[in-house]
């Protein structure tokens, strides 16, 4: 009865293609995850956003951050964000309704829940022909009103803290990296999955590049081999969840 009542007060979610994710919630908001929307795995025609309210930005790397000043400009979302570090480049950059938060706290955006989370991983932001300091790398998790969760990984390896995320937060549904090279692989993903105890998994930062070698069919077969219980789906950029 609960899945029933929080499958109909979920966001619907379009995969944009490499770690970039638009959620349209209940309510009719956009909220836009680690806006790199000119990734080359984006559908040309999703690329242009009728409107984002909220932008949140998981770090500061190339591949979650590149459009996210020319769509804060363009929208004007009533909030952005990230972590200090982040939020006080895309300041100097004229970026407004920016929110600072870090890596445990929990603040409301757009009327839902958003924690963020720990990673292991880095940050660093490309600025002319330097790197900038991005802070800690972090995830984020949304909790919906009438309890819908969903997390959204970000760039990671495998970390024994996903079990106490899984338990604090319960999500229903898993958005994670499986690429392998920046991020953890298949294998390793499949053993997040079983630590987090989620009910449903869809991979992300795949194909985006040939680097990216780690599959969602690879993933697959980890998962079956270490008999995680966690629905598998498998959405190519552009699909509608
Ligand atoms: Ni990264
Ligand atoms: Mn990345």
């Amino acid at each position: 009865m609960e899945d029933v009542m929080n499958e109909s007060k979920r966001p619907r979610f379009t995969y944009l293609g490499h770690s970039t994710l638009r959620c349209d919630l209940p309510g009719g908001d956009v909220m836009l995850i680690d806006p790199w929307v000119n990734n080359p795995s984006c559908p040309e025609q999703l690329k242009q956003l009728e409107r984002i309210d909220a932008m949140l930005i998981t770090h500061g790397h190339f591949d979650h951050i590149s459009d996210a000043v020319e769509l804060a400009q363009r929208h004007h979302p009533g909030v952005v964000v990230a972590n200090p570090e982040i939020c006080h480049w895309l300041d100097s950059k004229g970026v407004e309704n920016l929110r600072e938060m870090n890596i445990g706290g929990e603040i409301e955006v757009l009327g839902c829940k958003v924690t963020m989370t720990w990673t292991l991983h880095s940050s660093g932001i490309v600025d002319g022909d330097q790197m900038v300091y991005g802070g800690n790398p972090g995830g984020f998790i949304v909790e919906l009103p009438g309890g819908f969760t969903f997390y959204h990984v970000g760039d990671t390896d495998l970390f024994s803290d996903l079990q106490l995320i899984g338990e604090l937060h319960q999500p229903d549904l898993v958005f994670m990296p499986i690429g392998d090279n920046y991020t953890m692989g298949p294998k390793r993903a499949a053993h997040a999955c079983r630590l987090l105890n989620a009910d449903k998994v869809v991979p992300i930062h795949w194909g985006t590049f040939p680097i990216l070698t780690g599959t969602p069919d690879a993933f697959a077969r980890q998962l079956a081999d270490l008999g995680v219980d966690c629905e598998l789906l498998i959405m190519q950029p552009g699909d509608v969840y």
